[in-house]
């Protein structure tokens, strides 16, 4: 059985830790710094398996020698956001934060693939690739996938279509400048643009940027978990099954649209080695304009990281 770390066994990594182990995906190791909380969890999650049919092994505790042998490492730890709060603004004290968990993930879990989900998500990516010298390849961020899936259910809203037929991709970083692509976005094959009044497509973009952030409105304390957790599960199972699959994330572009020296959300091959290519589409001049500001964007909060 396949082994997945989970570092931060809070609202995220504890409802991932849950999905995982519902589906039978691998075995679960959930860390947390504070104590009971991640074996509390863990023994929680175990007493469902026997109902739900899993035969995974679910284990929680501080010491990150439990993430010893796993395949993939997902970090979680960090603040989330309060009402009125950017993700940026997570920037200083969540760097802190992945930068003393990933100096442990190196020494426990050397080999692993890390998937980021913790906030600024572009810049912490950064931060614990350079903490951990992994390989580019084996370090992503993950929000593409929780985005475009925001992205499909306001499309299916405003169109009144299942979200299942609706295909489109959301690139860029995972704030106001992500770049949902409107040009490539379909319905059962049937172009978005020919299909919904400009204005309906406005609303439906407006409400995936903002998508996060109405969310955090509304539980006053803490930040969406559900939809997240389900979009770092379809990264883990692509990679664990080595599907090859065409997904969304954060990955570090060197060249690829123009675009160097930074992690940004764009579209990549996904098997076993990781990011096993970044996937170039030929984006209309204002989609590639609004993919570089936001690698800007992203430049910036990096930049000021550790000031
Ligand atoms: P949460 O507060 O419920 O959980 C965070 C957990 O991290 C807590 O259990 C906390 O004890 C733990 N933690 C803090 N410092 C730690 C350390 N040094 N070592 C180990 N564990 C530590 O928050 P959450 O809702 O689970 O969100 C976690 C992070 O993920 C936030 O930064 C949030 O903004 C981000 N997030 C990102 C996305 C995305 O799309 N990338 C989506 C949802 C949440
Ligand atoms: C979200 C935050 C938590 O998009 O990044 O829900």
């Amino acid at each position: 059985m396949a082994k997945v770390a989970i570092i931060g066994s809070g609202n995220v990594g504890a409802t991932l830790g849950f999905v995982l182990a519902a589906r039978n995906v691998a075995d679960i190791a959930l860390i947390d710094i504070v104590e009971g909380v991640p074996e509390g969890k863990a023994l929680d999650i175990s007493q469902s398996l026997a109902i739900l049919g899993s035969t995974v092994s679910v284990t929680g505790g501080n010491d990150y020698a439990l993430a010893k042998g796993a395949e993939i490492v997902v970090i979680t730890a960090g603040s989330p956001r309060k009402p009125g709060m950017t993700r940026d603004e997570l920037a200083a004290i969540n760097h802190r934060i992945v930068t003393n968990v990933a100096k442990q993930v190196a020494r426990h879990a050397p080999e692993s693939i890390l998937v980021i989900v913790t906030n600024p998500l572009d810049a912490m990516t950064t931060t614990a690739q350079s903490v951990t010298g992994f390989p580019k390849e084996r370090v992503m961020g993950m929000a593409g996938t929780l985005d475009t899936s925001r992205f499909r259910h306001f499309i299916s809203k405003v169109s009144g279509h299942p979200a299942r037929d609706v295909q489109c991709m959301v690139l860029g970083c995972h704030g106001d400048d992500m770049v949902p692509l409107t040009s490539a976005a379909t319905v059962s094959s049937i172009p978005l643009e020919t299909m919904l009044p400009a204005e309906d497509i406005a609303t439906a973009v407006q409400r995936t940027r903002k998508g996060g952030a109405e969310i955090v409105n509304l539980l006053k304390t803490g930040s969406a978990f559900y939809a997240p957790a389900v979009s770092i599960m379809q990264l883990i199972e692509a990679i664990l099954h080595d599907e090859k699959a065409i997904l969304p994330v954060a990955a570090w572009l060197d060249g690829e649209y123009g675009i160097s020296g930074v992690y940004l959300g764009v579209p990549a091959v996904l098997g076993k080695a990781g990011v096993e290519k970044v996937v170039e589409l030929n984006l209309p001049s204002e989609e590639l304009a609004a993919l570089r500001k936001s690698a800007e964007h992203v430049r910036e909060v990096v930049e000021g990281l550790g000031k």
